[in-house]
């Protein structure tokens, strides 16, 4: 009787799409209901295309070195997700939302299969699905909590744990959600006045580099200082850090990268203490630096990785060492979970962009334009005067440092007047993130924009409003 209800496809109205809504009006339609304080352009879903993303509202094409805040991985409207197979599997998946982490489907089996050999390394068998990049990290810090109280032999569900910490790094981003408003520590608005636990946080000890792409600060000491600081943390805590928590490259941050030494240097002290190593890749993993995870290029397994952004769904894949304990969180129910667990449009998307990617080679292909990128902006670099510093970047992900936040500012006004969209990140550097199929005339263009961009900053001619103010925006 139930299903009788619904009745079958051939027989349901064909009804006339309703037109949607005028562009111009979207400002003040969202104005009316929310803080409504993002980009003044409305974005054309349906004319944006590869690097391209076009204003619905004048007709103009911004070249996207912005990405959504490096979540667009294939740039708009790829040409491979208009199959009949993807429509279909798109339209099932949004026309039905299942709870899955409780009512499997064939589409999400295909999706976490894909996922777990294609994009998840050897070696890592657990994983967990989430919808949005906190709450991955948040899960991957409960996975470390768990583990932690369990290795200290502190297994009554009862018992007090709140003496577990996690360790971290200054000028991080995990997010802005319960857990993880206590790591982050970029900007005081986007945790100030909420409470937090007094976790504790170290040095980070970030590479300056040289117009050649060498180090050009004293990266040994600033080691020095960061082991200092974790070896006095760990002196005070005890066994109480369950994990060490550290983007492999810190993105809102300032987009600052480590050396390999410090990295293995966590990896050996998370050991040594019966901590676990999470690598927060939200912003860096899948694909983006040219290696489906930045911290392939460094060689250092951790324990737990937490992914979001370009992967559409967001979550984490753990090692072995969980396993340490009976009763982890892969085994016992209930202890992460959530109702969606993900979401399966986004599962059906995220394959089909795993398919793209590995069919098109585009890991290969985003390194190589990131480096013509870099090459690029290093030439402008070198004939600045100093004004542009420390280009640096892998693949998608690059960035570069001006002498001040009203330099800055002035970089990307300019950047917007000729239709680049980019992002701040630090307390004065442009962050780019490309789309992985950025094509190499693209790259050059974004190239000379920059540094004409740089021209008008320097010589005070940049304009001071845009179309697209881009200088305060941040993850
Ligand atoms: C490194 C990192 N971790 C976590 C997050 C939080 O992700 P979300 O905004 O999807 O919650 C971000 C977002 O920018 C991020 O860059």
């Amino acid at each position: 009787m139930f299903l009788r209800a619904f009745p079958a496809r051939a027989d349901r109205p064909n009804r006339t799409p309703t037109p949607m809504l005028d562009p111009s009006l979207v400002h003040t339609t969202l104005s009316r209901h929310q803080l409504a304080d993002g980009f003044e352009i409305v974005v054309d879903l349906e004319r944006s295309h590869g690097s391209w993303l076009r204003d619905a509202i004048s007709g103009d094409e911004y070249l996207d070195a912005f990405t959504c805040f490096a979540s667009w991985p294939l740039g708009y409207n790829h040409p491979k997700l208009g199959t009949d197979a993807f429509r279909r599997d798109i339209l099932l998946a949004g026309s039905n939302n299942p709870s899955n982490s409780d009512l499997y489907s064939s589409l999400m089996a295909e999706f976490v299969a894909s996922f777990a050999t294609r994009v998840t390394p050897e070696g890592f068998p657990h994983h967990f699905w989430v919808a949005g990049g906190a709450l991955a990290v948040e899960n991957a810090m409960k996975v470390a909590f768990d583990w932690k109280a369990r290795r200290l032999g502190r297994t009554d569900l009862m018992e007090d744990v709140n003496d577990l910490v996690i360790l971290h790094f200054r000028q991080a981003f995990h997010g802005r959600s319960g857990y993880t408003l206590s790591v982050t520590n970029t900007l005081p608005d986007k945790v100030g006045l909420f409470p937090k636990f007094p976790w504790p946080r170290v040095h980070n000890p970030f590479i300056v580099f040289d117009d050649e792409g060498g180090i050009a600060n004293d990266i040994e000491a600033e080691e020095a200082r960061a082991r200092e600081e974790i070896e006095l943390a760990f002196r005070r805590h005890g066994r109480r850090i369950a994990a060490i928590l550290l983007e492999p490259m810190q993105g809102e941050g300032g987009d600052n990268h480590f050396r390999t030494q410090f990295l293995r240097f966590l990896r050996e002290i998370a050991d040594r203490h019966e901590a676990l190593l999470i690598f927060d890749e939200v912003q860096t993993g899948f694909f983006g630096s040219g290696r489906p995870w930045l911290w392939q290029h460094h060689g250092v397994r951790p324990d737990i990785v937490a992914f979001g952004k370009k992967t559409q769904v967001c979550g984490l894949y753990a090692g072995p060492r969980v396993d340490e304990v009976q009763d982890n969180v892969f085994r016992r129910p209930s202890r992460i979970n959530s109702t969606w667990g993900g979401n399966l449009v986004d599962m059906v998307r995220c394959r089909h962009f795993i398919q793209v990617i590995h069919e098109d080679g585009l890991a290969a292909h985003i390194a190589g334009i990131g480096r013509e990128v870099i090459d690029g902006l290093r030439c402008i670099a070198r004939t600045s005067g100093g004004f542009v510093r420390s280009v640096r970047g892998l693949g998608s992900l690059i960035a570069f440092t001006l002498p001040s936040d009203q330099a800055r500012r002035d970089v990307l006004h300019a950047l917007a007047a000729a239709r680049v969209l980019a992002l701040p990140c630090g307390s004065s550097s442009v962050r780019f993130r490309l789309p992985l199929t950025m094509t190499s005339a693209e790259a050059q263009l974004l190239v000379d924009r920059t540094e004409a961009a740089v021209r008008s900053a320097k010589s005070g001619s940049a304009p001071r409003t845009v179309a697209v103010e881009t200088a305060t925006a941040s993850d």
